[in-house]
């Protein structure tokens, strides 16, 4: 296994690219099964986490072609056969988005039960509710979700008792091809799911109210799709790890490729923080603060502050001046980071769902351990700022979701590599 080896203390300066957003590219992939066409996506994330979910879908017999580690074209107009096994499934939770596209399209499937992680139970009931108010019978077998629809899906009024980002992007998948009209009530408007919204329309389904918290689907009612070629959105939790990173070091760096209103909740409280923020089209500079102030967040859905950054800010807060507070509202156990955060000498107290950090801590570099993909970010920021050096194991939670991490910091003048556990 590899592990980091980081060397504290470098300011950064330059310009990252940003990649393509994983959370965008999952369902994008998973909506391929909706579509009879040969289907080209571009800006795809090199990460493993896209990796995984298009083996899972040539498992199902979708056939890809790599044209470049960031560009495939996949067809997945012969199927054969709908079963998610355990094996793909237990490696990405996310793997659960082929359920409604398989249910839709054959009527049937079997998919494998994700399993929580790291940050919590992670339950799929609301998909499978929505899927059952959608005619589907699902049963739970030898860890299976087992779901039938022999007369396939009609159109519903799905009302979301708690906002699931891919609990409505299984929805909207289901929807496109169901018969007649879902309405979505409560749906998640993160930026992932508009473009979702936006695929599914463009290959012609009708879809009302994107970007607000009410869609409604007027269902093919069986058509297959046939879908445009498709370019990823930019990843916003990476390009506000990068801004952490530039703000951690108190330095002047430039994000290219962004899209700077998915951006705002962070922006903003960086900027209550002390930094300067500068946007420029899909450019995104922040410059370094003369004091930076201790802050408050408290998670929620889109547009407000991003749970997936939480562990990000959470690194920052130990070099602010005063205490800070983190209130986790979306994940049960999404502080894992915090006592590795401690072995470097962050002064944080938990209280149940609330962190509060206590900042102008020096650090010191350690050996730590990723725990998950967000979490292990936080370490690295740490690490960018810990005397000495910080070696971060388990950086497998990293590949998920992070492109050409050490390779992009490095650029920006950080001293990282990665190397082989003996
Ligand atoms: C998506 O996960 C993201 N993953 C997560 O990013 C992100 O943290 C999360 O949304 C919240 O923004 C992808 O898009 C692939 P939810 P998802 O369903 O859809 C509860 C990352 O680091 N819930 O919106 O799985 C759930 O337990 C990942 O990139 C149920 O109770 O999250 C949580 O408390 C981590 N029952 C809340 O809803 C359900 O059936 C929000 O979860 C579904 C969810």
């Amino acid at each position: 296994m590899d592990y980091l080896e980081i060397t504290g203390g470098q300011a950064l300066a330059g310009k990252v690219k940003i990649s393509g957003a994983k959370n965008a590219a999952l369902p994008i992939l998973a909506s391929a099964l909706l579509c009879e066409n040969l289907l080209k996506i571009s800006n795809l994330p090199d990460v493993a986490d896209v990796k995984t979910l298009a083996k899972l879908l040539e498992h199902l017999g979708s056939e890809i072609e790599w044209t470049s580690p960031n560009e495939m074209l996949i067809c997945s107009s012969r199927i054969i056969h709908t079963k998610a096994i355990y094996d793909i499934v237990r490696k990405m939770r996310a793997s659960i988005l082929v359920l409604g596209p398989l249910l839709a399209r054959f009527g049937k499937c079997e998919v494998s039960l994700p399993g929580g992680c790291a940050i919590g139970a992670r339950p799929v009931d609301l998909h499978i509710k929505a899927m059952e108010k959608m005619g589907a019978e699902i049963t739970i077998e030898g860890g299976y979700i087992v779901a039938r629809a022999p007369r396939g899906l009609k159109g519903s009024d799905i009302i979301f008792d708690k906002i699931t980002v891919t609990g409505t992007e299984n929805v909207l998948m289901a929807a496109a091809l169901a018969k007649g009209e879902t309405k979505i009530i409560n749906a998640a408007k993160e930026p992932e799911v508009i473009q979702l919204c936006e695929v599914l329309k463009q290959a012609g389904v009708e879809i009302t109210g994107i970007g607000s918290n009410e869609l409604c689907v007027r269902g093919s009612d069986g058509v297959l799709l046939r879908s445009e070629p498709i370019c990823v959105i930019p990843d916003r939790i990476e390009a506000g790890t990068y801004l952490c990173a530039g703000a951690i070091t108190n330095s002047h760096i430039s994000l290219q490729g962004v899209i700077p209103t998915h951006l705002e909740a962070i922006s903003s409280k960086l900027q209550e923080i002390g930094f300067h923020i500068h946007t420029q089209g899909d450019m995104l500079e922040i410059f370094p603060a003369n004091k930076r102030k201790a802050f408050e967040i408290i998670t929620t859905e889109y547009p407000g502050f991003p749970t997936d950054l939480q562990a990000q800010f959470m690194a920052l807060a130990t070099q602010c001046e005063g205490s800070s507070t983190i209130e986790e509202r979306l994940f049960e156990n999404r502080f894992m980071h915090v006592s590795e955060l401690q072995r470097l000498g962050a002064d944080i107290s938990l209280r149940g769902n609330v962190a509060k950090i206590t900042g102008r801590e020096k650090l010191f570099g350690a050996d730590v351990m990723a725990t998950d993909l967000r979490a292990s970010s936080a370490l690295v920021l740490a690490g960018l700022v810990a005397t000495g050096q910080t070696q971060i194991h388990r950086i497998y939670h990293l590949d998920r979701g992070y492109e050409r991490l050490e390779e992009k910091f490095c650029a920006l003048g950080a001293q990282i590599k990665r190397l082989r556990e003996k």
